[in-house]
C-alpha cells in the first residue's frame, strides 16, 4: 500500500493519502531557524537549540502529535470549517482532496474542498530568522464566497523542560500583546525571549490566549473562535499564548488571493520592515527561488544516472537532503528526538561531517575544527559537548537562549570527564573525517591550523590526529585488542573492561586514512612508526577474532569471546565482520568467508541485522543489548547505519551484485508500495527497521536522524559508483552489478566540473580497464583539473 510518491522534477515527495501511519515529516530552515514540520502541518520550530530555544509547543508521543503551524479557513455563508493541512480539523477524506508535498527545506499543504482550492507553503528565508507561510487560495465555483483564514500556532516557554513540567513559574512568566497587525509573545523573565507573528495584511480580529481561541473542553480540531466566525481579542500577562490573525475575504468566482503569514524571533518592532518586505510577493518569491538556488548548489556537485531508479532518486535528492539535515541540526530535533539533547556526539558528528564534505566542505570543516577542540590531550573524544564551551569567539559568553530558572547545563569543567566515559570508538571517526575533507577539497593547510584540547592546550590538527591513534594503540586489553571502555559505536555492547573487535578494525582504518596522509605530505618518521602500528594491530586482529567463518564481536571483562560459532544467541555480528573486510584487516579468504556469513545470517529482504539470533536472556557481560527486546534496535534489528559498512566490505570484494542486494534491501524507497509494513517515510532512512525476531518485522523507526543517511549517501557513490577524490586525483573504481550496461555521474570536485561516463560492455562487476580524459588517456586516477573547466570522462570497465 502507498501513501504517495516521487516527483523527482520538482525534488518533491508527494503524500496524497495524508493519514500516514505515523507523522511523515521535513526540515524546515538551513541556518538558525528550523522547523519539523509532518504532512498534516503538526510540529513545532525552534531556534538555535531545540533545547533551550523551542518558539513552538509540541506535545509528541501522543496519537495525534500536536499542535502545529495551521491555517483554518472557514465559509462565512454555510459556518463550516476546514484546514488547509489535513490536521487539526480532519476532514472527512472521501470528501476533501488533500495533499503535502515536502520538498528541500519546505513543505507544502494543499487541499481542496467545496470549490475552494488552497495551499500553504512553509518555509524559512536562506539567513532570515523568519518562518513564512504563503497561502493562496482560489474560489473555483460559480457563486461569490465569503470565506474568513485564521492562523494558529501555540508559543512555547522555549525550554524543553518548562514547557513539560512544574508550570508554577513560567505560566505566570509568559505574555502576549496585540499591536499594529503584530502579535509579541514573551518570556518575562529572559532578557532576548521574545517572538512575534504578523502577516502581509490587516488582521480583521486575533487571538493571543490559546484557550480563549480554543475554548473550554475543546482542542485544535475545533476552536471556538473558527466555530463562532469571531476571534475574541485576547491577550494578556501570563498564560499560555498562541498566533492567531484573521482575515475575512470575499471571492469572486474565479478569484484568488495570497497571504503570508510570519513568524520571527525578537521584539514587535523587529517584525515591522520584515512584513512589509514581505507585503511584496515578489520578495517571498525571491526568497523561495534563492531556496532552491542553495539546493541546486549542493545538489549539484554530484548527480547519478544508472539503470536504479530508486538509486538515483535517493542519492540525487532524498539521500543528500538527509545527511545535510543531520550535519546541519546535529541529531536532536524530531518527533522522536523532542529536544532533550542538544550539543554534539563525537562519533555521530565525525561521521556525519565525513559523508557530506562534498556538498557542505565549510560544515565539514568547521564540525572538524569543533571536534578537534572537544578532543582532550590523552586522545579521546567527549562523548557529548557543546561546541560554544571551547569556541574562542563564544567562550564565557551567555547564550542568548539561557534562562536564569533553569538547572544549567554542566559546565564545561563538569564535561570534561573522566576517561571512564569515553567510548572507544569516538575520537577514531574524526580521522577519516579530517582525510575526506582534504581528499575533497585540497587544503592540506588544515593540518597544520593550531587547535586547543578540550582539557588545556593546544596542537596542530595533525597532532591532534596521532593522539587519537595513540590513544587506542594504549588502551588495549591483554590480547592486544581494543578495550571496549563505555561502549564502542553499539550503545548498548557495553563491553565493560572488556574488547572490542571493531574498534581495532576502525582503528586499522584510521591509521590507514592517517598513513595516506602522512605519506602524500612526506612524513617519514610518522609513516615509520604508524606502519608498525598498523601491522601490530592487524596481526593481533587476525591472531584473535577469527572464528572459523567469520569474526567475533568481542570479549568480555572475564575472557570470553561473544559471536562465536558456540553461541546460540549473537553469533553473528555485522560490526565486526564489515569493519574486517573494509579496514583491510582480512585477508582475502577470510574476507569472503565473512561476508558471506554476513548474508547467510543477517540479511532479510528489509536489510542486513545488526546481529542474529537476537539476544534473549539477559546477560550483563554483554551489555545492555541483551535487555532489548529482540528484533528490535541494536538487539537483531536491520539498524541501518551499518548497513552500508557491508555495501563498502562487499566493493572491496568487487562483489557489485551482493553489494546491491544489499542496498536495494534496505532502500527506503523499495518500500515505498509496502507503507502497511514500513509506516514511516520512504524519503528518509532511519535509524532501525524490526528485525525478523519481531513480530512487526519491517517496521521501520525514527527517520532522518540516524547515522545511516550519510553512510549510505557516502558508501554508495563512493564505493558502489565509486567515485572518490584522493589527495591529487579523483578516483573512478566502481563496483556494480554485472548487469549494469554502465551509468554516468555528473561531479565537481575542487571547482572542475566532470562528466563521467561509464561502460561495462564486458558485465563485470569491478576492474577499470581504460580512462580518457577529454578523450585521452589517464592512467590511475584523474589529475586535478582547473577550477571553472568542464571536462568529459569515459571509463571502461573489463
Ligand atoms: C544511535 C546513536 C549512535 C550509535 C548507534 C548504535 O544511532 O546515535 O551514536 O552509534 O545508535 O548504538
Amino acid at each position: 500500500m502507498r501513501y504517495g510518491y516521487f516527483d523527482n522534477k520538482n525534488r518533491e515527495y508527494v503524500i496524497d493519502r495524508v493519514n500516514t501511519p505515523v507523522p511523515w515529516t521535513n526540515y524546515i530552515g538551513v541556518n538558525d531557524i528550523c522547523a519539523v514540520l509532518s504532512q498534516t502541518a503538526d510540529g513545532y520550530v525552534f531556534y538555535q537549540s531545540p533545547q533551550y530555544h523551542r518558539i513552538t509547543r509540541f506535545r509528541p508521543n501522543a496519537p495525534i502529535s500536536r499542535p502545529g503551524h495551521y491555517v483554518y479557513l472557514r465559509d462565512d455563508d454555510t459556518g463550516e470549517y476546514w484546514s488547509i493541512s489535513w490536521q487539526p480539523v480532519g476532514k472527512d477524506l472521501t470528501k476533501a482532496k488533500y495533499e503535502c508535498r515536502h520538498g528541500l527545506s519546505y513543505s507544502k499543504y494543499r487541499c481542496d474542498y467545496q470549490d475552494i482550492s488552497a495551499s500553504q507553503t512553509v518555509f524559512i528565508p536562506l539567513n532570515e530568522p523568519v518562518e513564512l507561510w504563503d497561502v493562496v487560495l482560489k474560489n473555483n465555483g460559480t457563486r461569490p464566497r465569503r470565506l474568513s483564514v485564521y492562523s494558529y500556532l501555540e508559543f512555547s516557554f522555549h525550554q524543553i523542560d518548562m514547557d513539560n513540567q512544574n508550570f508554577q513559574m513560567s505560566l505566570y512568566a509568559s505574555g502576549s500583546s496585540y499591536a499594529d497587525g503584530i502579535i509579541e509573545y514573551d518570556l518575562y523573565y529572559e532578557e532576548l525571549g521574545y517572538q512575534w507573528f504578523t502577516s502581509s495584511f490587516e488582521p480583521d480580529g486575533f487571538d493571543c490566549l490559546r484557550d480563549s481561541f480554543l475554548g473550554a473542553y475543546r482542542d485544535e480540531s475545533n476552536p471556538v473562535a473558527v466555530e463562532k466566525g469571531e476571534c475574541s481579542g485576547s491577550f494578556e500577562k501570563t498564560g499560555n499564548h498562541c498566533a492567531v490573525l484573521q482575515k475575512k475575504l470575499v471571492l469572486q468566482p474565479g478569484e484568488d488571493v495570497r497571504l503570508t503569514f510570519l513568524l520571527g524571533e525578537g521584539k514587535r518592532e523587529a517584525a515591522v520592515s520584515v512584513r512589509k518586505k514581505y507585503s511584496d510577493p515578489a520578495n517571498v518569491d525571491k526568497a523561495f527561488s534563492d531556496l532552491a538556488a542553495f539546493w541546486e548548489e549542493k545538489l549539484g556537485k554530484l548527480q547519478v544516472g544508472t539503470p536504479n531508479q530508486g538509486m538515483n532518486t535517493s542519492l540525487n535528492i532524498w539521500n543528500l537532503y538527509q545527511s545535510e539535515v543531520n550535519i546541519l541540526f546535529s541529531r536532536f530535533a524530531s518527533f522522536v528526538e523532542v529536544g532533550g539533547r542538544t550539543g554534539l556526539g563525537f562519533r555521530d558528528t565525525s561521521q556525519d561531517a565525513m559523508t557530506i564534505a562534498s556538498s557542505n566542505p565549510e560544515k565539514c570543516r568547521k564540525r572538524i575544527v569543533e571536534l578537534c577542540r572537544g578532543l582532550t590531550q590523552q586522545g579521546y573524544g567527549l562523548h557529548l559537548f557543546q561546541p560554544e564551551w571551547f569556541d574562542p569567539k563564544l567562550r564565557g559568553k551567555q547564550q542568548s537562549f539561557k534562562s536564569p530558572t533553569v538547572v544549567p547545563t554542566p559546565s564545561r569543567e563538569e564535561m570534561i570527564h573522566s576517561i571512564k566515559d569515553a567510548c572507544s570508538d569516538d575520537a577514531l571517526w574524526l580521522i577519516a573525517a579530517i582525510s575526506e575533507y582534504i581528499k575533497e577539497t585540497g587544503e592540506v593547510s588544515l593540518l597544520d591550523e593550531t587547535v586547543t584540547y578540550a582539557d588545556g592546550g593546544e596542537d596542530t590538527v595533525y597532532q591532534h590526529m596521532m593522539r587519537i591513534l595513540d590513544f587506542s594503540d594504549k588502551q588495549v586489553g591483554a590480547t592486544g585488542i581494543c578495550k571496549g571502555l563505555r561502549a564502542d559505536w553499539n550503545d548498548c555492547l557495553n563491553l565493560g573492561g572488556g574488547e572490542s573487535a571493531m574498534v581495532s578494525f576502525l582503528h586499522y582504518w584510521a591509521i590507514r586514512h592517517f598513513l595516506d596522509l602522512s605519506r602524500f605530505i612526506g612524513k617519514t618518521e610518522e609513516t615509520e612508526k604508524y606502519e608498525k602500528m598498523a601491522a601490530k594491530v592487524k596481526k593481533a586482529c587476525n591472531d584473535n577474532l577469527w572464528d572459523g567463518e567469520w569474526y567475533i564481536r568481542g570479549i568480555t571483562a572475564n575472557g570470553r569471546k561473544i559471536g562465536t560459532h558456540n553461541d546460540q544467541e549473537g553469533k553473528v555480528h555485522i560490526e565486526s565482520n564489515t569493519w574486517a573486510v573494509f579496514s583491510g584487516v582480512a585477508d582475502p579468504d577470510r574476507a569472503v568467508k565473512a561476508m558471506d556469513s554476513v548474508d547467510k545470517y543477517l540479511y532479510t529482504k528489509y536489510g542486513l541485522m545488526l546481529n542474529a539470533p537476537s539476544y534473549t536472556k539477559s546477560d550483563d557481560e554483554i551489555g545492555f543489548v541483551t535487555r532489548v527486546y529482540p528484533g528490535v534496535k541494536e538487539n537483531g534489528s536491520i539498524f541501518s547505519h551499518p548497513n552500508p559498512w557491508a555495501w563498502c566490505a562487499e566493493a572491496t570484494l568487487g562483489r557489485g551484485d551482493r553489494a546491491m542486494k544489499f542496498y536495494n534491501a534496505l532502500l527506503p524507497y523499495n518500500q515505498n508500495d509496502e507503507i502497511e509494513v514500513r509506516q514511516s517515510e520512504p524519503y528518509s532512512y532511519c535509524q532501525f527497521v524490526m528485525g525478523k525476531d519481531h513480530t512487526a518485522f519491517g517496521r521501520a523507526r525514527h527517520p532522518f536522524m540516524t547515522g545511516s543517511g550519510g553512510w549510505a549517501y557516502f558508501a554508495a557513490t563512493r564505493y558502489l559508483l565509486g567515485v572518490r577524490p584522493d589527495f591529487d586525483c579523483l578516483i573512478v573504481d566502481p563496483c556494480i552489478p554485472k548487469d549494469w550496461s554502465g551509468f554516468d555521474v555528473t561531479r565537481v570536485w575542487r571547482g572542475a566540473a566532470y562528466q563521467i561516463h561509464v561502460e561495462n560492455p564486458s558485465g563485470v562487476s569491478k576492474g577499470v580497464k581504460t580512462i580518457e580524459l577529454d578523450g585521452k588517456a589517464v592512467s590511475g586516477g584523474i589529475p586535478v583539473q582547473k577550477a571553472g573547466t568542464q571536462h568529459r570522462v569515459k571509463v571502461v570497465m573489463g
